[in-house]
Parts: structure tokens; C-alpha cells; sequence
């Protein structure tokens, strides 16, 4: 499978989970950043047929996922979970596409380049025909931890995650709403009882903070936790880096936040960390403190930058750093990556 790609004016692009709520923002970044689009073709499951997503200003029509599907597809941004991917990705890159894929489905696999583009572009070169879309706690980390990395070499990292409804799909956010608005119904008496309500996550949500996402591994870490930290070592290429991480659901509807603690080797002041920052593409420093001016997921909601905050410098160890790090986990933690992998494919 080659791995440049052929230069046209315009892409035939596909988006396979067009309905779900990183496909509906996929579309919406295609248009936002005028992506040469000759075709494009919405893909999601029966239950859409009828379907339609607007795009520039056009309503077109979802169409059912087929084997067929990808032929004269130029590029497939794929959305609609690891089982999809597995069997799917290879089918369109036989039939000639390049897939950006976002689920974990191909993220490990030492073949396919797992691509943040600020961090590591070069590698989405390699690809042979599949490239891999990050987990979106570890995009917004990586986006900001890398530049601290390049100038100080980050010895350890330790994240704590807060990680919105939407990072779990249309029916976590759905859950979310039925929930809150059972509570409201009551005058918010009996706050606990969401009984009735179909549960996509492993417990209520509204009013409440859950420290379980996705399965739990023999090693008693969530799958999510071990994703941050393989996908960070991978994506840093640092595979001996050491990387803990707590990844927790909380009521939020869009956008993540993770306290990360780092050891460096080379110590920095707070003041070099924000000019280091400053500096990075893709990051956008918001810290003021003493004047309450610190990165908020309300904030970030609908915005392209990783919001980093709260620096400050770990006095229990040598070299410690404390960073608050913010992103909108559907447009960097997702859709935006992806579509900016297929930027990077296009302008060589
Ligand atoms: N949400 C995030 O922040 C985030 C971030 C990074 C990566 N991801 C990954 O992105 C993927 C999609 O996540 P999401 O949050 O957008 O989920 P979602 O809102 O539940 O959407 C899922 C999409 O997949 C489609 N789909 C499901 N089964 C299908 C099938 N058998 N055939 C064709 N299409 C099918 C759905 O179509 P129907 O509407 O027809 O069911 C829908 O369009 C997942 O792999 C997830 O891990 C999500």
C-alpha cells in the first residue's frame, strides 16, 4: 500500500459514524477548515437510514456501511468503534483509502503510526493504509507535555483525568440529560434515584463522579487508564517512560480536564514552562491565578487549542511540575486530530 498520497484537487472522503457525536463534529471540521471535499459520503448503521448531515450548505444523505462501501474513496475518517474498525479498515484500505481511524482498534499495533500531529507528524507517513487517531485524554496531554519533554526530558507522569459524558458517545450524553431532568422534575429532592433511566455508563452520572471508564484489566487499571499510558509512551516514543494514570466520568457535557504531575530532569521555573508553552503549536496558555483565570471546559467547548493552567511547581519532589491541561474531546481529543492527519497527508 503506498504511503504518499496521490495529489488531486479535491478527496473523495468518507466519515463511518457520521451520526455519532465525533462523526457529526468530523463533518463540521471538514467544513470549518475548507478541506478540498470532492465527495463526501456519510456512513453509519441501518438504525440512520433516512438520515441526513448538512454539509457546505447541502443535505446529504446517511448511507448504510457496506462492504462496498469504500470504493473510489480517497480517505476514510472512521468513527464507529473498535468491532467496526477491525473489520472494516483493512476492506477500505484495500479498496484504496487512507483510514484515519479513531477508535483503540489499531492504536497499538506496531504497524499502524498512531499520529498526533503537533507531536510526532512524521510518522503518519508510514503508513500502509491505516493510521491511528490517539485516545483523546492522551492528545491533549501529549500536546502538551512533548514541547516540556523536548526541553527538559519528563522522567515520570502521573494524570488524574476528568473526563466528560460525550467521550463515551450520543447515548452517555443522552443518559446524562434523562437523568438531570428525572432530578428536576422532583424539585431535586431524591437526587439518587435515576432508576429507569438506560445506563450506557456503570452508574448515575448526574450529580455524581465515576472513576470507571471503559472495562477494567486483570491489572485492576481501566482500559482508558491503560490506553493514556501506552498510547503516551508510543506517541512519545519513550517506551519505558513512567506513566500512571486515573481516568474518571464526570458530569460534564463536552470537553476533558486532567491534572498532570511530571518529573523532569532538568529543572525548569514555572516562567520557562509558560514561554515553552507559549511557544507550542497547538497550546494555549491560561494562567492568571490571583485574577481567577484558569482553562475551563465551558471554555474550551468548541475550540482547537489544549488549554494548559494552574502551573506551578511541585515542592514534595526536586524537579515537579503541576499542570491543569483542557480540551474539547471532540474536536482536538478527536475529529480535529484526524482531519488534521488528513491535512498533513494532502500537503506532501
Ligand atoms: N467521543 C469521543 O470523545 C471520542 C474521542 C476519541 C475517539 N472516539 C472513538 O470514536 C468512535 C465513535 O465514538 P462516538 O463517541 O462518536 O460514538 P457515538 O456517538 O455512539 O456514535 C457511533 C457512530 O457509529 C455508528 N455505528 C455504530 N455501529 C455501526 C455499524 N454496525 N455500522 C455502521 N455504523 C455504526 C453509529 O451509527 P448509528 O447512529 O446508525 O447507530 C454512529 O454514527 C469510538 O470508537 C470511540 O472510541 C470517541
Amino acid at each position: 500500500m503506498p504511503s504518499a498520497m496521490i495529489r488531486k484537487e479535491k478527496y473523495n472522503v468518507a466519515v463511518l459514524g457520521a451520526t455519532g457525536v465525533v462523526g457529526i463534529e468530523m463533518v463540521k471540521v471538514l467544513e470549518q477548515r475548507n478541506f478540498p471535499v470532492d465527495k463526501l459520503l456519510p456512513l453509519a448503521s441501518e438504525r440512520s437510514s433516512g438520515k441526513k448531515v448538512s454539509f457546505k450548505g447541502k443535505q446529504i444523505q446517511v448511507s448504510v456501511l457496506e462492504q462496498n462501501s469504500f470504493e473510489k474513496i480517497d480517505i476514510a475518517l472512521f468513527s464507529a468503534g473498535a468491532t467496526i474498525s477491525k473489520e472494516f479498515a483493512p476492506i477500505a484500505a484495500k479498496a484504496g483509502a487512507i483510514v484515519i481511524d479513531n477508535s483503540s482498534a489499531w492504536r497499538m499495533d506496531p504497524e499502524v503510526p498512531l499520529v498526533v500531529p503537533e507531536v510526532n507528524p512524521e510518522e503518519a507517513f508510514k503508513h500502509k493504509g491505516i493510521i491511528a487517531n490517539p485516545n483523546c485524554s492522551t492528545i491533549q496531554m501529549v500536546v502538551a507535555l512533548k514541547p516540556i519533554h523536548d526541553a527538559a526530558k519528563i522522567k515520570r507522569i502521573v494524570v488524574a483525568t476528568y473526563q466528560s459524558v460525550s467521550g463515551w458517545g450520543k447515548e452517555a450524553v443522552e443518559q446524562l440529560i434523562a437523568e438531570v431532568k428525572a432530578i428536576e422534575s422532583r424539585d431535586f429532592k431524591d437526587y439518587k434515584n435515576t432508576k429507569g433511566i438506560e445506563k450506557v455508563l456503570p452508574a448515575q452520572i448526574a450529580f455524581n463522579v465515576i472513576p470507571h471508564i471503559d472495562v477494567f484489566e486483570k491489572n485492576d487499571y481501566t482500559k482508558e487508564e491503560m490506553k493514556c499510558i501506552n498510547e503516551t509512551r508510543k506517541i512519545m516514543k519513550e517506551p519505558n517512560l513512567p506513566v500512571t494514570a486515573t481516568c474518571v466520568r464526570v458530569p460534564v457535557f463536552r470537553g476533558h480536564s486532567e491534572v498532570v504531575n511530571i518529573e523532569t530532569e532538568k529543572k525548569l521555573s514555572v516562567q520557562e514552562v509558560k514561554n515553552i508553552l507559549n511557544k507550542a503549536p497547538g497550546v494555549k496558555v491560561v494562567d492568571n491565578p490571583s485574577a481567577g483565570i484558569y482553562p475551563l471546559v465551558i471554555d474550551a467547548d468548541g475550540r482547537d487549542e489544549v488549554f494548559v493552567g494552574r502551573i506551578r511547581e511541585d515542592a514534595s519532589i526536586k524537579n515537579g511540575l503541576n499542570l491543569w491541561i483542557v480540551s474539547d474531546n471532540l474536536r482536538k481529543g478527536a475529529a480535529l486530530n484526524a482531519v488534521q492527519i488528513a491535512e498533513l497527508l494532502i500537503a506532501k
